[in-house]
């Protein structure tokens, strides 16, 4: 097992036999169907991620195969059951060899706040475990009961309510996934991507050089390698300043070169009201 990584692991060696083991508990089981797809479904068939998608209601022995009930207390909506997924998360535990526990992840609006090193750290783990709780939510003795079992984390994918976890876990499980080595084919492709430094990325463009009367910036055309890293650097310190002036102030003033600070103190060169990057730069076409 490996014991260190680095924050990208295209360099990662020795870990060519990892597979990641991903539970998902649910009572929408068809919900995470577009885990079939796409990198994701490819990287099941290819065995490095097993994914496993449980129906909650499997785990009730009433004839209604009843998963909620009303809150104690009172107050609007239903909650769900302990007894499920008391057993749910049991049969999960049931199946790991030699003592080995998920992470259980609870997806949850309340939960803390999902972000790309968590995705990282999330990737590096053997086996996590999604509950997806509906309605109010879980009976909380049920992650009381887990915590004492498993590293359990309540999770958000953002500042607003959805209405199950199971939209979140389909974020997640993408975002975690394609980090698992193997499963992106250019592993180069994940690290100028937004959030892997703190900047948000460049803009892109391709063929044809000219498209409805707008070209593509002129330096891009150059074939000149340093001035194209500069530009893209550029762009990526402007398109964060104007749209996550937050990540502007969370970065490392030493990892900031002199050009770096000149492109963030001269923000005139910002976008127009249209949220145009580019228009201060020669464009061609
Ligand atoms: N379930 C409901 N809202 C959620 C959110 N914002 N993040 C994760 N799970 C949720």
């Amino acid at each position: 097992m490996c014991s260190t990584r680095p924050p990208v692991c295209w360099t990662w060696t020795g870990c060519e036999d990892r597979r990641v083991r991903v539970d998902v508990v649910t009572i929408f089981p068809e919900y995470l169907s577009p885990l079939d797809l796409s990198l994701i479904g490819k990287a099941r068939q290819d065995g490095l991620i097993d994914l496993e998608v449980h129906d909650l209601r499997d785990f009730t022995h009433d004839r209604h195969r009843t998963v909620d009930d009303t809150p104690y207390g009172g107050g609007a909506g239903m909650v769900m059951r302990p007894e499920p997924w008391g057993e749910a998360l049991g049969h999960l535990m049931a199946a790991g060899e030699h003592g080995e526990v998920p992470h259980l992840l609870v997806p949850g609006p309340g939960g803390i706040p999902f972000t790309q090193a968590m995705a990282h750290e999330l990737a590096a783990e053997p086996w996590l475990a999604f509950a997806c709780g509906r309605y109010e939510g879980i009976d909380e003795r049920v992650l009381e009961e887990a915590r004492g079992q498993m590293p359990t984390t309540v999770v958000s994918v953002g500042d607003y309510v959805l209405n199950g976890g199971e939209a979140a876990v389909l974020v997640m499980v993408e975002a975690v996934a394609r980090l698992v080595p193997g499963v992106i084919g250019n592993a180069e492709s994940l690290v100028e991507e937004s959030h892997e430094d703190g900047l948000l990325e460049y803009p892109v463009f391709t063929k044809p050089p000219s498209w409805r009367g707008r070209g593509v910036p002129e330096v891009l055309l150059s074939g000149h390698h340093g001035q194209i890293a500069r530009w893209r650097r550029d762009e990526r310190l402007r398109r964060t300043a104007l749209r996550r002036p937050d990540m502007i102030e969370r970065l490392d003033p030493a990892d900031l070169d002199a050009r770096d600070r000149e492109v963030l103190t001269d923000l005139s060169e910002l976008p127009d009201e249209h949220g145009r990057f580019d228009t201060n730069h020669p464009i061609s076409g």
